[in-house]
């Protein structure tokens, strides 16, 4: 199977969990999540929204504000076509949809925390493999806005999450695309490489 192939099965599995499953799921990622040194650690994370059925981060959230970790969410740069920006997001947040009909926090350059301090990005996979090669929703934003890692010293921690439905095999991986520290699911944690 190819790249499109293989996200449209993906994409289609997700979207058949029901609202219960997706519940559950959101409460055993936020304890897999957990799991993770790096994530317990961390003063400042990014997540996301779940749009398509994607594993949601939302009860991982509100256990991070609770502790008054720094949460972000990927905003689309409003001047570098194809790339992420990550800004601040607290209960009160003002949002609107994107091009995508996805919600964001309003862009505002205060609020805007470069990527190279974040300690941790929890980021949506439409399908994984074991090793940690990962497929997103086909638009390269994940793997443009991390590329600087490849160079840089200091870098996020890279968690990608999704339903333990999404593993695939072995996923074909392109020079460009950045590979994860670690992958959660509803029911695992496993570090990669
Ligand atoms: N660092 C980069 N510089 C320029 N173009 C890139 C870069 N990374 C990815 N792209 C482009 O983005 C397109 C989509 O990439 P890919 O199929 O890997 O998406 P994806 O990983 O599923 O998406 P995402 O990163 O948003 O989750 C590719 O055609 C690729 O050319
Ligand atoms: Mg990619």
């Amino acid at each position: 199977m190819n790249r499109q192939d293989i996200r449209r099965q993906m994409r289609a599995r997700r979207r058949y969990l029901t609202p219960a499953q997706q519940r559950q799921a959101s409460d055993g990622l936020r304890v897999q999540l957990y799991q993770a040194r790096e994530f317990r650690r961390a003063k400042s994370v990014a997540l996301y929204l779940a749009n398509d059925g994607e594993i949601s981060p939302s009860r991982t959230i509100e256990a991070l504000w609770q502790r008054g970790v720094k949460v972000c969410l990927p905003v689309l740069h409003p001047v570098y076509r194809g790339r992420l920006v990550f800004i601040r997001f607290d209960r009160n947040s003002a949002m609107k949809p994107n091009r995508y009909g996805i919600l964001e926090p309003v862009y505002r350059h205060q609020l805007a925390v470069s990527v190279r301090f974040l300690d941790v990005i929890a980021l949506p996979l439409v399908a994984f493999d074991e090793t940690g090669n990962r497929l997103g929703m086909g638009g390269g934003y994940y793997d443009r806005s991390l590329a600087f890692t490849r160079r840089s010293g200091k870098r996020p921690f890279l968690i990608g999450c999704a339903h333990e439905c999404q593993q695939s095999k072995q996923l074909p991986a392109e020079p460009w695309d950045i590979p994860l520290n670690a992958i959660a699911t509803d029911s695992r944690y496993q570090p990669v490489k």
